[in-house]
């Protein structure tokens, strides 16, 4: 049995001040068993405050990226190492928004996957299509290209040790979500690419949807037999809104 989860991706936003009161909300409107399945993903600078007001939960923090290098002449750079210091247990890696505004290869998401799980991370891995190529019938063609970047460098046994989420890109922070069973069909097609590998490895990995998920649209998504959970961006702003969709999971 998988155990559903739920991250929230706060992307480039925070402050200080909202981060307490937005914690101090989750916390507050959680017990254990609905902790278990919270994370939050926050931005590299907030990390030590988020290790701060979580350390007595049980709520998962981590990094939105990671480098795919091991520390050095990289400036700007932060290493798995350092998130590990800061008890990060989770690293998105390969977002939408890094892969399409900051020209992250496929390569590269590999590379910083495979370096998450070194440093003791659990890569989150984030694979979706753009609306031309939904609307091009390539969906399966580009996720599966995606995945493959990580199988075919990394080895289908890294997989076990990771969550992938699948975020149309068409769907991110447009409020247009994927029907349930569009959603579904995807994530079982990944299941599938997975399972022709290795079946204990599908059976067990939790996939996550992203995209326009909200408190309105979270159980019917997590309904689905494929979908364990969400990643979700605007609505884990607001500490009413992740804890709806976080009940729902
Ligand atoms: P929205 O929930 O704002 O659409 O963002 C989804 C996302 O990109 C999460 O990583």
């Amino acid at each position: 049995m998988r155990q559903s989860l739920v991250i929230g991706n706060w992307k480039m936003n925070g402050s200080l001040q909202n981060n307490q009161a937005l914690l101090q909300g989750l916390i507050q409107g959680s017990d254990e068993a609905l902790q278990k399945k919270m994370g939050v993903c926050v931005p590299f600078v907030y990390l030590q405050q988020i290790k701060d007001l979580l350390k007595n939960t049980v709520i998962s923090w981590g990094s939105q990226d990671l480098s795919e290098q091991d520390s050095g002449a990289f400036t700007g750079e932060i290493a798995g190492s350092m998130l590990i210091d800061f008890g990060c247990k989770y690293a998105i890696v390969g977002h939408s928004e890094r892969r399409s505004l900051y020209n992250e290869s496929d390569e590269l998401v590999a590379k910083k996957f495979a370096k998450a799980q070194k440093s003791g991370l659990i890569p989150v891995l984030c694979i979706g299509e753009l609306l031309e190529e939904r609307e091009a019938g390539k969906t399966e063609n580009v996720v599966k290209r995606q995945l493959d970047a990580v199988i075919n460098s990394q080895g289908i046994a890294a997989l076990a040790n990771s969550v992938i989420a699948y975020e149309p890109v068409w769907a991110i922070g447009t409020g247009k979500t994927a029907f349930p069973q569009q959603a579904q069909d995807v994530h079982a097609f990944i299941r599938q690419d997975i399972a022709n590998r290795d079946a204990t490895i599908a059976e067990n990995v939790q996939l996550l949807y992203g995209g326009s998920v909200k408190g309105s649209n979270a159980a019917e998504l997590f309904a689905m037999s494929d979908i364990d959970g969400g990643l979700i961006g605007g609505a884990s702003l607001k500490a009413d809104d992740f804890l709806t969709i976080c009940q729902a999971a």
